[in-house]
């Protein structure tokens, strides 16, 4: 397959190694662009013991003359923007002059994060397990119409002191006994768009001039599938199409420009906060999985539940987002158990499922159907050849390959840069040619 642009994205429920993945693959890129979500993601990459975590700005900025764009689909809270700019700047890496940011996006204001932290307890046992960061009430507003966006910021103060008016009105009606003042509120966003301006652009026309140029883009995705407002698990979900659809939708540009689909997956599964995870464990597998894998949230810190590799997960993702391959993170971490399990499909009260079903209720005390396999002891950490695993490693992920139904074109072995194994002749060597 020739050099394409490429769109990598979460194929489980969030914190795959998007980050690591899309800083890999940067240097084959002229453009990395996000294209939904907001600082409720947490992208780690190590560059030789250093590690980032970026939020908002997509993971490719690490590579100097990369342009990194915002995109008219991600949700934007000003606040969390200049704090990642400037803890970048701390550690010797600038934006300015390639970081752009939509100016259609929406802005998170305050009270969107005391609105988040409020419906939560207003849900009590319902509860999503959110990030509290704003994000479900920011995109709220943008489909209720009543949003404001980049641009607003920047264009006529009247026009803009009358929308925070009638936000801030509208929101005291929902909280009560709030009376929050609307002015104060006014002045510190005509401040978040003068220090945003030199960013803001139309990167729908940026990333279209870059194809036209014959450079080529990387659409970067966050949260994941199964946290896709309509395809995941649904309301256990964040508020915007993490899958591919998002790319079209989040950053203006047409279908026909995604050359490709990465679908990032653990070797095993883990999902935050709220909802189901059919392969969940407990005890002292989980805790080991939670340990060796440092599964802690990038945002929140929030432990995360810990679960085997399930295929009927993945296989739903490839054909959500039509995957031409996976990268296959995290193997290191399984590392020295001596046997691992795979779920191929669902034991219901009503019968066996073997394609993941929209009605969760489903999924209560659904048994997972699993194949077991031999585990190894020799490292995999480190190894960046196919051949150099150890057989049994090989032969979970050629199984792991046939029950998902995609076939692993990337295998990372350690959270660093080089600790990857580029399958030859897979689908990205393609694409990187
Ligand atoms: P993202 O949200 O999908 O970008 O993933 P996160 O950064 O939230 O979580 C993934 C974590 O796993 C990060 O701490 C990465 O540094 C780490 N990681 C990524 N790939 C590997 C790997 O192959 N092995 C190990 N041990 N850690 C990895
Ligand atoms: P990255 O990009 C894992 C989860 C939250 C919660 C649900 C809704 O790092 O993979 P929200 O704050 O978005 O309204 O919360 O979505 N969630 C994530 N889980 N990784 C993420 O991002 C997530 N972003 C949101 O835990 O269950
Ligand atoms: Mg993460």
């Amino acid at each position: 397959m020739a050099k394409t642009n490429i769109a990598v994205l979460g194929a489980q429920w969030g914190d795959e190694g998007k980050g690591k993945i899309v800083d890999m693959l940067t240097p084959h890129f002229a453009t990395v662009a996000r294209y939904q979500g907001g600082h409720n993601a947490g992208h780690t990459v190590y560059v030789q013991g250093t590690k980032f975590v970026l939020h908002l700005i997509p993971s490719g900025i690490l590579h100097p003359g990369v342009s990194c764009v915002i995109g008219n689909g991600v949700v934007i809270d000003p606040q969390a923007l200049f704090k990642e700019v400037d803890e970048l700047a701390r550690m010797g890496v600038d934006v300015d002059g390639r970081l752009l940011v939509s100016e259609k996006a929406h802005v998170i204001l305050p009270y969107h994060r005391e609105l988040d932290v409020l419906s939560e307890a207003r849900r009590g046992e319902r509860r999503i397990g959110t990030t509290s960061r704003g994000i479900g009430p920011a995109y709220e507003d943008k489909i209720g119409r009543r949003g404001i966006r980049i641009c607003d910021l920047l264009g006529d103060r009247d026009a803009l002191a009358e929308e925070v008016r009638e936000n801030v009105s509208a929101r005291n009606r929902m909280i009560l006994d709030s009376t929050l003042d609307w002015k104060p509120l006014f002045d510190q966003v005509v401040a978040f768009g003068e220090r945003m301006r030199p960013w803001v652009a139309d990167v729908s026309l940026h990333i279209a001039q870059t194809m036209k140029n014959g450079k080529h883009v990387l659409f970067e995705g966050a949260q994941a599938t199964l946290l896709d407002i309509d395809h995941g698990t649904y309301p256990f979900v964040t508020s915007s199409n993490a899958s591919v659809g998002g790319v079209c939708t989040g950053l203006g540009v047409p279908p026909k420009a995604i050359g490709g689909v990465l679908g990032v997956a653990k070797a095993y599964t883990t999902r935050v906060g709220e909802g189901p995870l059919p392969t969940e464990l407990s005890g002292e597998l989980a805790d080991r999985l939670r340990e060796s894998g440092q599964e802690y949230g990038a945002s929140t810190g929030r432990p995360r539940r810990c679960g085997w590799y399930d295929a009927v997960v993945v296989r739903y993702s490839a054909r959500i987002n039509g995957l031409d391959g996976i990268a296959l993170t995290k193997l290191d971490v399984l590392d020295g158990l001596p046997e691992i399990k795979l779920c191929t499909g669902y034991k219901t009260a009503t019968g066996t499922i073997t394609e993941f079903p929209a009605d969760l209720r489903l999924l209560v005390g659904a048994e997972p159907i699993y194949e077991t396999l031999p585990g190894w002891s020799a490292p995999t950490k480190g190894v960046t050849d196919f051949d150099q695993l150890p057989v049994e490693a090989q032969q979970y992920i050629r199984r792991l390959e046939d029950a998902s139904g995609v076939a692993c074109a990337i295998i990372s072995t350690g959270s660093d840069r080089m600790e990857t194994i580029v399958r030859k002749d897979s689908i990205v060597s393609g694409w990187l040619d």
